[in-house]
């Protein structure tokens, strides 16, 4: 399976109360942005059952059944305490199938490592989910090294690789380098999916301490807004001398670390324009001039 370095994340396709779809932007929008990535040259959506409570997927399948060329699909299965069954997995499974519009999904993945389920039991989920053909690969997301090497010992004993582990990475989370993740994706094989790559838009150089994003999200964020000074003034820099903008410059600082990103894109304009990430390379000397303004 062969995926673009940059895909489209849809958490906000169908989310109204964190990302407050059909208020600022809605299905048009949408499907503006599905079809701007994939004139762009980005070939894959990452989803989730949980995503605006199944809303995302069935949006995306809308769109899947009109497209024009191949489409790769990622989609996640929320281990809810009360999953208590390996059969749990199948029939959520089903209903991502169903809202996606698909005989299979391309790329399943378990959402957290939550309790009180072990990674291994969820692991021979995973593997009969191939074996009956629903699934061409699977995926962990939010592992940390230790529950990526039991995942990925799980699946071997079954014969089925451990394509990706999906968690928080940007140049404003770079817990993934410090934690030893990305070195032990490296050592496995495994991908590295970064998601919110541009911290929730703070990255593309958009919001400020005294202009933040409105909301929940504009809460959470508070803190980081009183880092990102110095981190775009870097990449704003950089972009200039190349005629990028911050945004594609931050993606593009996470395709040189080896990982693959998933920003999320409400608009044509906006996954366009991310998909400018894709085709060049930041310099040795650029990557460790933001490394150094990273906190
Ligand atoms: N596995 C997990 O637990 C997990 C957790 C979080 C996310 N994810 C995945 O990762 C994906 C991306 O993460 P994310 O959505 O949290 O954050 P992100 O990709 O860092 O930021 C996305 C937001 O930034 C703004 N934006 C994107 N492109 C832009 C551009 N070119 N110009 C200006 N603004 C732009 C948009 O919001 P505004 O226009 O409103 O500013 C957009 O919704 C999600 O959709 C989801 O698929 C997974």
């Amino acid at each position: 399976m062969r995926i673009s370095r940059i895909g489209v994340g849809a958490w906000a396709w169908g989310d109204r109360l964190y990302w407050g779809y059909g208020r600022s932007y809605n299905d048009y929008d949408l499907r503006g942005a599905f079809e701007a990535a994939l004139g762009a040259g980005v070939n894959w959506f990452d989803t989730a059952e949980v995503y605006g409570f199944g809303r995302s997927e069935q949006i995306l399948g809308q769109f899947l059944s009109s497209a024009d060329r191949p489409v790769v699909i990622a989609s996640k299965f929320m281990p809810f305490p009360w999953r208590l069954r390996r059969g749990s997995l199948l029939g959520a499974l089903r209903g991502t199938l169903r809202r996606l519009g698909l005989e299979r999904v391309d790329l399943y993945q378990i959402h957290w490592p939550f309790p009180p389920m072990p990674v291994e039991t969820w692991m021979d989920a995973f593997a009969e989910a191939v074996q009956a053909g629903l699934v061409r690969a699977v995926g962990v997301s939010n592992y940390s090294v230790e529950q990526m090497r039991r995942a990925h010992a799980a699946l071997t004993k079954r014969g089925v690789p451990l394509a990706s582990n999906q968690v928080e990475y940007s140049l404003l989370e770079r817990a993934p380098e410090r934690s030893g993740l990305l070195d032990a994706c490296r050592e496995l094989g495994v991908t590295l999916i970064a998601y919110s790559p541009l911290a929730q838009g703070l990255l593309t150089g958009k919001y400020s301490k005294a202009s933040p994003p409105s909301g929940m999200r504009g809460r959470r964020m508070r803190k980081r807004l009183t880092k990102i000074e110095p981190v775009v003034a870097s990449l704003r820099e950089i972009g200039e001398a190349r005629d990028k903008t911050p945004g594609q410059v931050a993606l593009n600082w996470l395709i040189c670390k080896g990982a693959v990103a998933i920003p999320g894109a409400k608009t044509a304009q906006q996954a366009e324009q991310n998909a400018g990430a894709l085709g060049w390379r930041l310099t040795d000397d650029e990557v460790v001039a933001l490394d150094s303004v990273a906190p």
